[in-house]
């Protein structure tokens, strides 16, 4: 618990901002949670987080909006801009200033990359990162490394495989920088020629010495995956409507694909999924997408906790 009390306070804006030590203390604390439900129940009883969210959203929100109700505290904010005065032409440090003048911590998904470092400085309160743009979601790596652990027993000796949108995948970035900590992880990133890892997400891995390949066919590589991580192709990120649609349905993930995978690979996916999922494989044992969102609030509340300097905490 020592290093969860050092958490108290602390601001997330991307995966780096904890150390592997912090990480391992909030999977046990999240474990704890799942374990026993009156786990820190009202040990935030009289907090209040603010959720500014400029950009859509439905898991991310409402996990943090049940992990702070669980454990006792209270929620405000908005789920679109268009019901705040951004629509009327505040800046974003002004919002943030506002909202730290209110509540004890801020969670905010904003499209805009460096959004949530921007906020950082302007905010006196903690700030977690709920996404900004194609950069980072520090909150979906926790939730992706807790369910590899819980489902795996381990993060390290893996062969994880990242499938569709490399480039805009913001949750791709996260979980790559935040594996390439961890011991003998070997990535497989598989994405159409247009949608490829971003340039400074490979200088980081390989400074970490990782051993990594760039494909394009998911066939190829899906038999030797420990985890394949699907995202979907966003429309949002794109410029260009014909690009979008060339290019969304480039993967699909069926009943074929994955009688060549593995038996006990899994299957993750951030979520929303759109086609690159077919729903037939929710029902095969390896498909752990639904099981990987109910862990983010865990460990959404698990960083709460400790943030707030919670209870036991
Ligand atoms: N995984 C994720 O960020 O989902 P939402 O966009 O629904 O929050």
């Amino acid at each position: 618990m020592q290093n969860i009390s050092k958490l108290k306070g602390r601001y997330l804006v991307e995966p780096e901002d904890l150390t592997l030590e912090e990480m391992e203390s909030l999977f046990n604390l999240a474990e704890n949670i799942e374990k026993d439900d009156a786990y820190l129940r009202e040990s935030c009883r009289g907090k209040l987080l603010a959720t500014l969210f400029f950009e859509p959203s439905t898991r991310t929100r409402l996990s943090f909006e049940a992990a702070m109700l669980r454990l006792g505290g209270s929620c405000l904010g908005f789920a679109e801009p268009g019901s705040s005065s951004a629509s009327k032409g505040e800046s974003l440090a002004d919002t943030i200033r506002m909202a730290a003048c209110y509540a004890d911590a801020i969670v905010m998904r904003n499209p805009k990359e460096g959004a949530a470092l921007l906020a950082s400085r302007y905010s006196s309160v903690p700030v977690i990162n709920a996404g900004d743009g194609g950069h980072h979601h520090p909150t979906q790596t926790l939730t992706d490394l807790l369910t590899i652990r819980r489902l795996l027993g381990k993060i390290g000796n893996l062969t994880v495989g990242f499938c569709g949108d490399l480039k805009f995948g913001r949750t791709v970035h996260s979980l790559a920088k935040a594996l390439s900590r961890y011991v003998n992880i070997k990535m497989i990133f598989i994405s159409p020629a247009e949608l490829t890892l971003p340039d400074y997400i490979k200088s980081i891995l390989q400074k970490h010495k990782i051993e990594y390949y760039e494909k394009e066919n998911l066939d190829d590589s899906i038999q030797e995956l420990d985890v394949l991580y699907m995202t979907r192709v966003q429309r949002e990120r794109f410029f260009n409507e014909e690009d979008y649609i060339r290019l969304k349905d480039t993967y699909v993930l069926n009943s074929g694909r994955m009688s060549q995978a593995k038996e006990k690979m899994i299957v993750l996916h951030p979520l929303p999924r759109v086609n690159e999922i077919s729903v037939e494989v929710d029902s095969d044992p390896r498909a752990a997408y639904f099981t990987q969102a109910k862990y983010g609030m865990y460990v959404r509340m698990a960083l709460l906790a400790a943030i707030l300097g919670a209870g036991q905490c």
